[in-house]
């Protein structure tokens, strides 16, 4: 029995060494942490489960009969993330580049199956290049089962993707379709195509990090939500961010009990917006201020600033934050931030995530480049998915809103339940000095005439209480009660039921 015993743990430690000690070094050198120290680090102690250790290729052709190591270069299991349950797989790059065999396939299959079965998240970790080469279309298929069941699983469980290492082909696209994808600084990069495909292709001489590091997707492709220093601390990061989350499109939020009293007032926001309608402020000092404990969890910061996006929590309970931030462009919408801000709001609307939207908007951006670059459809991405959003939405206008901006965010005519404004928002069809010249342009050669107008529209358009008049905001509040306001606001609307028409799915206009 004893050897029985030994036998199984031997086998165990072959698999447990993935590609051998020198590539772990290898790893190490680059300042990676293999696929199992990932896992350890992730997960609560002791609490992954590790399945199918044992798993081999069954490639016979150029010579891969004889260089078979168990495992075949993805550990797969579940475990549990402050207490609840998630799935994982990690990509081995000590085992052939981590890339994928149709039995490597097969292992992250059968995770995927069970996660959505027993409706729970599911976080892929990544370091691998794509379709194992000599596998050709066997690994294609494999790829295409996983494909599919990420868009399968997508809506139902969270699906977050992290990216560890260099990724190409298969490993870049299945993160493409999961919820959120998460990167290392300077050690990881997504491309379909390397950079020496790229030289034979296109002449083009490129690095890996132009091609497609962190600095790049965090900032130009908009591909990734965040970026770390190191696996560590992106690690930590993904067990603060995985609390956000609930486990299934049908399970209940998760609670953080905290001791910052929802009823809390912050008397410096009653001085938060300047004197000067134009002067810029930082709206995160709002929502700073805003939300529990000072938490909050800010996705794709370093992509459309003029847009916040990100996860608080309002007397315990998550909330989905988005909010114009005039210290960039105005807070002005564009195409970028129209389509980082809709992404958000549907996966909100997928997982009963209350949205809180601050407003402070002058429109959207005027010009060539942003029609030329499909504003119009962008636009309607973000109107589409607050429309059809049947979560609890809570909208504060604190300055501006103005024009086709006004009905996007979270307006009362697209079922905003509640909807506050701060006495210093100018909720208008546009700013004064622009309505002036339109509708007095008889006028525009005498500038005492122009100046009186633009006193009498301010006075009359810029201001909270017109549309307060009609009901379209709900009531005027204090700054300082803000807080208190959205945590008493998201209580009421605990019960909230709204149904969509029945429909196959929507078309929101991709
Ligand atoms: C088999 C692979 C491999 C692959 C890497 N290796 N990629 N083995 N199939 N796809 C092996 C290498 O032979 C090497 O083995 C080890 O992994 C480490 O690779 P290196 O090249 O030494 O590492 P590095 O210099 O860090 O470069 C990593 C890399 C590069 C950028 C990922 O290896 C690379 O470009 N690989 C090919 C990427 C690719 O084109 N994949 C196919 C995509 S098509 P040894 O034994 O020396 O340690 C695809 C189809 C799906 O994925 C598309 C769906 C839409």
């Amino acid at each position: 029995m004893q050897t029985i015993l030994d036998e199984l743990e031997e086998r165990r430690a072959v698999a447990r060494l993935g590609g051998g000690q020198a590539r772990i070094d290898a790893q190490h050198k680059k300042g990676k942490l293999t696929a199992r120290e990932r896992i350890d680090l992730f997960l609560d102690e002791d609490s992954f489960e590790e399945y199918d250790m044992f798993v081999d290729h069954r490639c016979t052709d150029f010579g891969m009969e004889k260089n078979k190591i168990p495992g075949d270069g993805v550990v797969t299991g579940w475990g549990t993330v402050n207490g609840r349950v998630v799935y994982v797989f990690a990509k081995d790059f000590t085992v052939f580049g981590g890339s994928l065999s149709a039995t490597h396939a097969q292992k992250i299959i059968k995770i995927q199956d069970m996660a959505l079965r027993n409706r729970a998240p599911i976080i892929g970790l990544f370091d691998a290049g794509g379709a194992r080469i000599q596998e050709g279309v066997a690994a294609l298929g494999g790829y295409g089962e996983v494909f599919l069941r990420n868009t399968m699983a997508s809506g139902v469980i969270p699906q977050i993707s992290l990216i560890m290492g260099p990724c190409a082909g298969g490993d870049v696209y299945s993160p493409a379709i999961t919820d959120f994808i998460f990167m290392v600084r300077d050690t990881s990069y997504m491309f379909v195509t390397g950079p020496d495909v790229v030289k034979t292709v296109t002449n083009e001489t490129v690095t890996a990090e132009e091609l497609g590091g962190a600095s790049i997707h965090t900032t130009k492709s908009s591909i990734a939500d965040g970026a770390f220093d190191n696996d560590v601390e992106l690690l930590l990061q993904m067990r603060r961010f995985i609390d956000f989350l609930p486990s299934s499109n049908v399970s209940d939020v998760p609670i953080l009990p905290t001791n910052d009293d929802a009823e809390r007032t912050e008397m410096s926001l009653d001085t938060l917006i300047p004197d000067n309608p134009n002067q810029p402020y930082d709206m995160k000092e709002l929502i700073h201020k805003m939300v529990d404990d000072g938490d909050f969890f800010e996705l794709q910061e370093n992509f459309a600033g003029n847009i916040i996006t990100g996860f608080g929590r309002m007397n315990g309970k998550p909330i989905g934050v988005i909010a114009n931030q005039p210290m960039v462009l105005a807070g002005v919408l564009d195409s970028d931030a129209s389509r980082k801000a809709a992404r958000f709001v549907r996966f909100c609307d997928c997982f009963s995530i209350p949205l809180v939207t601050l407003v402070d908007v002058p429109g959207f951006l005027p010009g060539t480049s942003q029609e030329y670059g499909g504003l119009i459809k962008h636009g309607a991405k973000l109107l589409f998915a607050y429309a059809e959003a049947t979560v609890p939405k809570i909208t504060i206008i604190t300055r501006k809103a103005y024009g086709g901006a006004y009905d996007v965010m979270s307006s009362k005519h697209i079922r905003g339940d509640v909807n506050y404004a701060w006495p210093t928002a100018e909720i208008a069809v546009m700013g004064a000095k622009g309505a002036v010249e339109i509708i007095f342009r008889k006028d525009l050669g005498d500038a005492d005439k122009i100046a009186a107008h633009v006193k009498d529209y301010e006075d009359r358009f810029c201001s909270p209480f017109v549309a307060a008049e009609r009901g379209y905001i709900d009531e005027v509040i204090m700054p300082h009660n803000t807080r208190r306001r959205v945590c008493r606001a998201l209580n009421m609307l605990a019960n909230k039921t709204v149904e969509n028409p029945w429909k196959k799915h929507d078309n929101i206009p991709l």
